[in-house]
């Protein structure tokens, strides 16, 4: 049995969707149990699963810098607790970590080995995370992703196409620079590496990349909505978290393991524009 947490969030539903079609999974979130307790490591244990995949975060960026504390409760120890029980277990441990670890000075896509340095604390918490992952484990794998969407969240896509929807009128930044990434796309991937014990840190996001303005840009043409565009710089739209500028993931190991890149972004947008409000694109 494999055991998702964060089985009801916007990766871990459709995660727990993909897997159910190979194995047995069982979902678990924070109505079953909060994994920033202690009590968390009895309770992973006493599923006993096959394999942990810990989807389960504080993923409200801006949450996490105002309240540093459960982002490093939940983020850090609440992955200490789900490695914990996998070392109790002997299983490997699948952990979904992201682009936020890097600061965004370099200029061509991070390599997994390229050096982590976060500027905030949802990244510092998810760095902290990996660091147990790695501590305590043999058997894990590191999977970092970036801006993701998909049919079951809140997300960026969702959001501008509503506000666009509903003002007619969108401004959105054109100075932060990332590869978007469909959650069934990453799914699809995610469900191979786990079968392959190729065991390691990989980076796993959409080919391409583009700024927030083109992504938005090109989602409202795909959905067809006619409104006013506009891009703004970051300062223009303060947030209380500083976000790296640039932050594309270069999928080297998977593309050399697996030889099957990940389509390109502009593909899984369409088909999430597509499945989710049904227009042709
Ligand atoms: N979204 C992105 O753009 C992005 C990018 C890169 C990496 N990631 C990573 O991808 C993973 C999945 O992200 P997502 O966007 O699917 O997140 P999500 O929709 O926020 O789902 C996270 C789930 O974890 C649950 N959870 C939160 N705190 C918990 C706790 N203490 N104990 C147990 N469960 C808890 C949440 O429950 P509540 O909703 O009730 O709090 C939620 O159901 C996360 O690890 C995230 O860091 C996300």
């Amino acid at each position: 049995m494999i055991l998702v947490t964060g089985a009801k969030g916007m990766l871990g539903t459709d995660l727990c969707a993909e897997l159910s079609a190979q194995h047995q999974v069982t979902g678990v979130d924070l109505g079953d149990f909060d994994l920033a307790h202690k009590e968390a490591v009895e309770a992973i244990a006493d599923l006993n699963p096959q394999l942990v995949v810990h989807c389960a975060a504080m993923t409200n960026v801006d949450g996490c810098e105002t309240d540093p504390d459960r982002a490093y409760l939940v983020n850090g120890l609440g992955t200490r607790h789900a490695a914990l029980a996998c070392q109790k277990l002997d299983i490997p441990m699948l952990y979904i970590s992201t682009d936020f670890v890097f600061d965004g000075t370099k200029r061509e896509p991070y390599y997994e080995w390229d050096s982590p340095n976060p500027l905030g604390h949802y990244g510092r918490s998810k760095l902290a995370g990996e660091t147990e992952v790695r501590s305590l484990l043999n058997k894990y794998y590191i999977v970092r992703t970036s801006w993701l969407y998909g049919p079951n969240g809140k997300n960026f896509v969702a959001s501008i196409l509503i506000k666009a929807g509903e003002t007619g009128q969108v401004k959105v930044v054109d100075d932060q620079t990332g590869s978007p990434t469909y959650t069934r796309d990453l799914c699809n991937a995610l469900s191979l590496l786990i079968q392959s014990n190729l065991y390691g840190t990989y980076h796993l996001s959409n080919s391409g990349s583009c700024n927030w303005y083109q992504f938005a840009k090109t989602a409202m043409e795909y959905a067809g909505i006619k409104a006013e565009i506009s891009p703004i710089k970051s300062h223009e739209y303060p947030t209380p978290t500083k976000r790296p500028v640039y932050s594309v993931l270069n999928n080297f190991a998977w593309n050399k393991e697996f030889k099957t890149p990940l389509r390109h972004w502009e593909e899984g947008l369409k088909d999430y524009i597509r499945e989710t409000i049904h227009v042709q694109c």
